[in-house]
């Protein structure tokens, strides 16, 4: 039977312990308590597809010989990958009305390239190409990316197949834009291709990336950072800082801070809660391929 506690049973504490250990060794993410506490409910899924009776049993399995898929189900189903559709509103009204016309302002080769790090199953791309569609006469002749990138492959397929439930698209999507950019899947939603075709989703670490390229003019890591210790977060907002060039805006989570992490970005005077990067001495200039690190 499967033990209820992480908390009132040693063994149970003791692989557990070897999870979370997996989980932040491949990720980074610390497991918050409440995660613990969820941490059989999160692997029922994959203890059943692999027949086996419990959290012992499935650290025995890993500990006794390399099995590569299923440490990557086991992480893949620790990861927090909770999202919604323009979570936290404000920020993409805040994107919608200031952050994107400044860039359009500034970027007179007229190429937008936008990083979602941590994109989960994608809501926050897909929330951004909904803003750039809604407004698209103003972005006619612009060559448009949108990078959105993972380290739970579940969620990039997912993310990738712009497939989504009734619940999903009831958190934060608008009707009008339901209506407008996704299409019936059965008892789900699709988004539409004009979506599917502008964001290009990727599986990536962010301790081992390959996919970000060059620099980009805005890039929104949000509520990925918060379960990395402060040497972690460091790491990533230094790739962060290579990926990016003078005056790239960097948006985090409701909440986030960057006080006293790093130089590189600042507070932007006018867009609340973003950053801005100030020194293009670290940055490859624009369009040039990533650098080796
Ligand atoms: C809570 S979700 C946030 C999703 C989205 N950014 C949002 O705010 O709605 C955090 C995401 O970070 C991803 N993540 C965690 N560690 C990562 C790593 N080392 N590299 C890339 N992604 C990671 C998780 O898989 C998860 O999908």
């Amino acid at each position: 039977m499967v033990r209820s506690s992480v908390e009132t049973d040693s063994a149970l504490e003791g692989a557990a312990r070897i999870l979370a250990g997996l989980l932040e060794s491949r990720t980074g993410q610390a497991l918050t308590e409440a995660r613990a506490w969820r941490m059989e409910t999160a692997l029922r899924p994959v203890l059943r597809q692999h027949g086996l009776a419990d959290i012992d049993a499935l650290v025995s399995r890993l500990t006794r010989k390399g099995d590569a898929a299923l440490e990557q189900a086991v992480v893949d189903a620790l990861l927090n990958n909770e999202s919604s559709f323009f979570r936290d509103f404000q920020i993409f009204d805040m994107i919608q009305r200031q952050v994107l016309p400044h860039i359009r302002t500034q970027r007179k080769d007229r190429v937008l390239r936008i990083w979602s790090a941590g994109c989960s199953t994608g809501q926050e791309a897909y929330s951004l190409a909904i803003l750039l569609r809604n407004k698209w006469p103003e972005w006619a002749g612009w060559r448009i990316e949108i990078l959105a990138t993972d380290i739970s492959a579940h969620a990039v397929d997912q993310a990738r197949s712009g497939i989504f439930s009734q619940m999903d698209v009831q958190r934060g999507l608008a009707v009008g834009d339901l209506i407008k950019w996704f299409e019936p899947h059965g008892d789900n939603w699709q988004a539409n291709s004009h979506l599917r075709r502008m964001i290009d989703f990727r599986q990536d670490n962010l301790f081992d990336p390959t996919a970000p390229a060059g620099t980009y003019d805005l890039i929104l890591c949000r509520n990925v950072l918060l379960y990395f210790n402060r040497e972690r977060r460091q790491a990533v907002l230094n790739l962060i800082a290579r990926h990016s060039h003078e005056g790239s805006i960097l948006l985090m989570g409701a909440g986030e801070t960057l006080i006293g992490q790093g130089e590189e970005f600042v507070a932007h005077a006018e867009f609340r809660g973003g950053y801005v990067r100030q020194s293009p001495a670290s940055a490859p200039p624009l369009g040039l391929a990533r650098r080796a690190f």
